[in-house]
């Protein structure tokens, strides 16, 4: 779809496009008093956008797991238009799921004043994920069709027809520090580079672990031509790592520590930090805290785009929509008990008890903004705090289809309550690979836009942590200084509101005066 977006604040130059835009706030401060002081701001900014979509190579940690066989699968049955029959009848490839390739944004109304939308990917320029060329490591060395048959994803018959495409196809050699994941891991650890002259598996030199990385990255951007290249993890959730002084707390720290092959250190971060090192983006899709401040400041310092963490899929999305649905009604969520069971290999790596935690922290965050953001019903007099539960139990039987039980316990007026249960059955790769697609497609757009206020001479990158990723992601990482923000709603409108002020349209507001004014 093309279309002609007539602003007089956007020019087009050079393949690039040139946009002036106000940005309106309001500051609010308390005074002594306690009485709130609420100014109207505007800053003018001038935004440039790269036109031109560039050649882009996606490298998974973790290819050879559930998602990312489900990635690869998906892409090719798009790119080849490969339909495939089911009992329901013949299924046409699509990306379902993906924010980019399946939704639409409103573009503005018609002549009667009725909303007209345009897909999302037609706004401006993005890379279609048909182009994207996808590589990546694992440490399971099973080439790719078995691989995506271990994961009992996709349907029999579509698997068939992929086999020719991925039966010589074997993830690159990773790294396996044992401490890192489940010990029922162990068995997969295979296809592993981390290994000493006597071919013994070693933790001892992870300095050389981020060099291979970096050079696997360059060869892997180099044989493929590529112009950018971004790494995705969607390996094992690890347990977390410890935060320590003069170990990982700031870059200089970070690089001493890997250098010295601290215990602390884990693979993830060895991924982010040759990544960072090659200045080519780092997306973390699980939830353990690979951005620790030390990794944080060394992608600031080599101006190097990072954006986590863990996939936002299936409850935690409800989550994130329906908790800021009652809060913003008024009604006062009191507790939340999230129960879930899954059968695929996340939940075999869950099942153990530091690799849960990390799952818990993440899932744990979700509703934290949306408690603060109302006063009236949250405050110390009548209780500050939401219940928060969350269990995770591994259930073979299940397989990918993981089973996710929410209840929400709300208070209403005058002491009445309300409960509302949910069962949900999230077929998790199919949720989270549309996921994978997104954040690949928008971390690139992303780096392709640059701005600076109207009376400044050079153009800026974004901040190194693309937030403007939390849609997709379960316990967003925020700047330092900042609050994550974790309302779905809140997160889309961003993302609609940037597109809409590239090509010169006024961020969205849904006054509707046709309608509502004589
Ligand atoms: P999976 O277990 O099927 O795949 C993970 C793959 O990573 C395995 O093939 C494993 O061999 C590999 N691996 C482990 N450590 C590695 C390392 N150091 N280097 C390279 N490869 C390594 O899991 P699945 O279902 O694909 O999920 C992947 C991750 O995404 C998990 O951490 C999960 O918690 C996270 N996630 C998934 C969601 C979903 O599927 N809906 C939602 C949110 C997060």
């Amino acid at each position: 779809m093309s279309i002609d977006f007539k602003s007089s604040k956007a020019t087009t130059k050079d393949n690039h496009l040139y946009t002036k835009f106000t940005y309106e706030n309001s500051l609010v401060e308390k005074d002594a008093d306690g009485k709130i002081h609420v100014t109207p701001t505007a800053v003018d900014y001038e935004f440039k956008l790269d036109l031109t979509v560039p050649k882009v190579g996606l490298l998974l940690v973790g290819l050879g797991g559930n998602n990312g066989t489900t990635l690869v699968g998906s892409i090719l049955a798009n790119k080849h238009g490969i339909s495939f029959e089911n009992k329901e009848g013949v299924v046409k490839p699509n990306y379902y799921g993906s924010v980019t390739q399946s939704s639409t944004v409103k573009i503005g109304v018609d002549k009667q004043g009725n909303d007209v939308y345009a897909p999302f990917n037609a706004i401006v320029p993005f890379v279609n994920p048909n182009d994207l060329v996808v590589d990546g490591w694992d440490i399971s060395g099973l080439t790719l069709d078995q691989a995506m048959k271990r994961a009992k994803v996709l349907d029999v018959t579509l698997q068939k027809q992929l086999y020719p495409y991925l039966e010589d196809k074997k993830p690159m050699e990773s790294i396996y520090y044992p401490d890192f994941i489940a010990a029922n891991q162990g068995t997969r650890a295979d296809n592993v580079f981390n290994k000493n002259e006597a071919g013994e598996l070693t933790t001892g030199d992870k300095w050389k672990d981020v060099e291979k990385i970096r050079q696997d990255i360059r060869d892997f951007k180099a044989k493929n031509k590529l112009d950018k290249v971004i790494v995705l993890w969607t390996a094992n959730t690890e347990r977390y790592a410890d935060v320590l002084p003069k170990v990982n707390d700031t870059a200089d720290n970070l690089l001493e520590s890997i250098k010295s092959s601290h215990d602390e250190i884990a693979p993830s971060t060895i991924f982010a930090v040759a990544s960072i090192l090659e200045k080519v983006p780092y997306i973390n899709g699980s939830p353990q805290n690979t951005f620790v401040p030390g990794v944080i400041e060394l992608a600031e310092k080599h101006k190097s785009f990072i954006g986590g963490d863990d996939f936002k899929s299936g409850q935690t999305k409800i989550k994130s929509v329906l908790a800021q649905f009652l809060v913003d009604a008024g009604i006062k969520p009191i507790s939340i008990a999230s129960y879930n069971h899954l059968g695929n290999n996340d939940g075999y790596n869950l099942s153990a008890p530091q690799q849960f935690r990390s799952k818990e922290i993440s899932k744990q965050s979700v509703v934290d903004d949306m408690i603060e953001s109302n006063e009236i019903l949250y405050n110390k007099e009548s209780g500050d705090k939401v219940d928060h539960c969350i269990v995770i139990k591994y259930l073979p039987a299940v397989g990918d289809s993981k089973v996710a039980m929410d209840e929400y316990y709300s208070e209403l007026m005058l002491g009445g309550h309300n409960k509302i249960s949910i069962h949900n059955v999230c077929e998790d790769s199919l949720l989270a690979t549309p996921l994978i697609i997104d954040l690949v497609v928008v971390s690139e757009f992303l780096s392709r836009v640059n701005y600076k206020k109207v009376d400044e001479g050079e153009y800026h990158d974004f901040y190194a942590v693309l937030t403007l990723l939390s849609y997709w992601l379960k316990a967003p990482l925020s700047r330092p200084g900042f609050k994550p923000i974790n309302g779905l709603n809140k997160q889309r409108q961003a993302l609609e509101n940037l597109l809409r002020l590239l090509v010169g349209l006024p961020i969205n507001n849904e006054l509707r005066f046709e309608e509502r004014l004589v």
